[in-house]
């Protein structure tokens, strides 16, 4: 039985901060677990990894390892080698579209993106673009805020060498059916890149089953520290590409003459020290979302977004945007009011929400708004927080027209 009541208690802000935190889509809190995880390699066992030879150095090593073991047992990639440590999402689609786009891709190639891209899964692209002279093609959405099946055939050509979408937009919180697009891409000899930043804490993302060529995601999204990420890749693809940061930890010798080896997949694209901290916070987080189970995390998401929902579509004032979204992303404005008003309003009555473009500045051709308010629940998520959220929403009107 999942008791909410139980898992905050597993995390320490609770005792020192009363705000009804719904921003988790930018990003999570931590329990104590993963603060003692990191406290405990800063404390204890620091030492760089894949470097020493001494007891500390064999416990990160260890560490390391198992973490990189762990995630792939959570995305169910093939092989372990296909996880590689980045510093988050942005970092793991900019890895892609430098070392696979930039090599891969020529003039007259097609990418195609939708519009509801994240600037860090569209901006990657228009760097390709330019150095590489393939064109991008954005897809619009569905009317109800999707990237389909349909829509990906529709704007597939014999040129389109790579579709890099997201999972669950970060603004419209749909699941896209990436199984069926993944296979329309590879009957299409193209490679699908999956953005996962807003999947993998709140679902099941089994990438095998999906069949993606690449998946992207942060651990500061699942309760994990900021500054690490994973890009799964399929481990014929990441042999196949060139690192674009060399340095220590990846190579196994270099001579003046300009030769060098590098180390296999994962290990060549790791260049540098890692965010060690982060990676046994991330070891922590997994272990924990995993004890919790992460179905059971999306049906607590959705039966309180669907509660939400239901409430809020009661209020004329109110403009939602994505009614039937499957995860725990709600997304509206007040009709007549500046969506950072808002903002400030749920504020004041201690309520995190995000207002703006969220990031994804194409989106507003779909959504015809350009700034937008967005509740973004999690594990910990109550429902008379929700219910708090719901008020706010539903007293917004007279407050602003008071205020303006
Ligand atoms: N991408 C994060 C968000 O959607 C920061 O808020």
């Amino acid at each position: 039985m999942y008791d909410v009541y139980k898992i905050r208690k597993d995390f320490p802000v609770f005792d020192n901060n009363k705000t009804i935190y719904l921003d988790n889509a930018a990003t999570t809190y931590k329990p104590q677990v993963v603060i003692d995880a990191v406290t405990n390699y800063l404390s204890k066992e620091t030492a760089n990894s894949g470097r020493g030879d001494y007891q500390n150095a064999y416990l990160v090593d260890k560490r390391v390892d198992e973490t990189r073991a762990l995630i792939h047992k959570f995305i169910n990639s093939k092989h372990v080698q296909e996880v590689v440590f980045t510093q988050g999402t942005t970092a793991s689609l900019n890895m892609v579209a430098k070392c696979y786009g930039e090599k891969f891709l020529k003039e007259g190639d097609e990418i195609l993106l939708s519009i509801a891209e994240h600037a860090s899964n569209t901006l990657p692209w228009m760097q390709v673009a330019k150095k590489t002279g393939a064109k991008i093609v954005y897809m619009p959405l569905s009317e109800d805020g999707k990237v389909t099946p349909e829509i990906v055939e529709k704007y597939m050509t014999e040129h389109t060498k790579v579709v890099s979408v997201l999972h669950v937009s970060n603004v419209l919180g749909h699941v896209h059916g990436i199984k069926q697009i993944a296979k329309i891409v590879h009957d299409n000899c193209a490679i699908i890149v999956l953005d996962g930043a807003q999947s993998v804490p709140h679902m099941k993302v089994d990438v095998q089953d999906l069949d993606v060529d690449f998946l992207a995601f942060s651990g500061h999204k699942m309760l994990a520290p900021t500054g690490i990420g994973v890009l799964y890749g399929k481990k014929e693809l990441l042999e196949k590409m060139d690192p674009y940061q060399t340095g220590g930890g990846m190579n196994f010798s270099y001579d003046k003459e300009g030769n060098y080896e590098l180390f296999k997949v994962p290990l060549k694209f790791e260049a540098g020290t890692l965010n060690i901290e982060a990676i046994y916070g991330l070891h922590a987080a997994i272990e924990y979302i995993n004890k919790i189970g992460i179905e059971n995390i999306s049906k607590h998401e959705h039966k309180l977004r669907t509660y939400a929902v239901s409430k809020l579509k009661e209020m004329d004032h109110i403009i939602l945007y994505n009614e039937n979204a499957e995860t725990g992303i709600i997304t509206f404005n007040v009709k007549n009011v500046f969506a950072q008003d808002v903002a400030t309003y749920f504020n004041s009555k201690n309520i995190a929400v995000r207002s703006g473009e969220h990031c994804a500045k194409l989106l507003k051709e779909h959504l015809r708004e350009v700034a937008t308010v967005r509740a973004s629940l999690y594990l910990y998520t109550t429902k008379e927080e929700i219910d708090a959220f719901v008020e706010a929403a539903r007293t917004a009107e007279n407050y602003l027209d008071a205020y303006f």
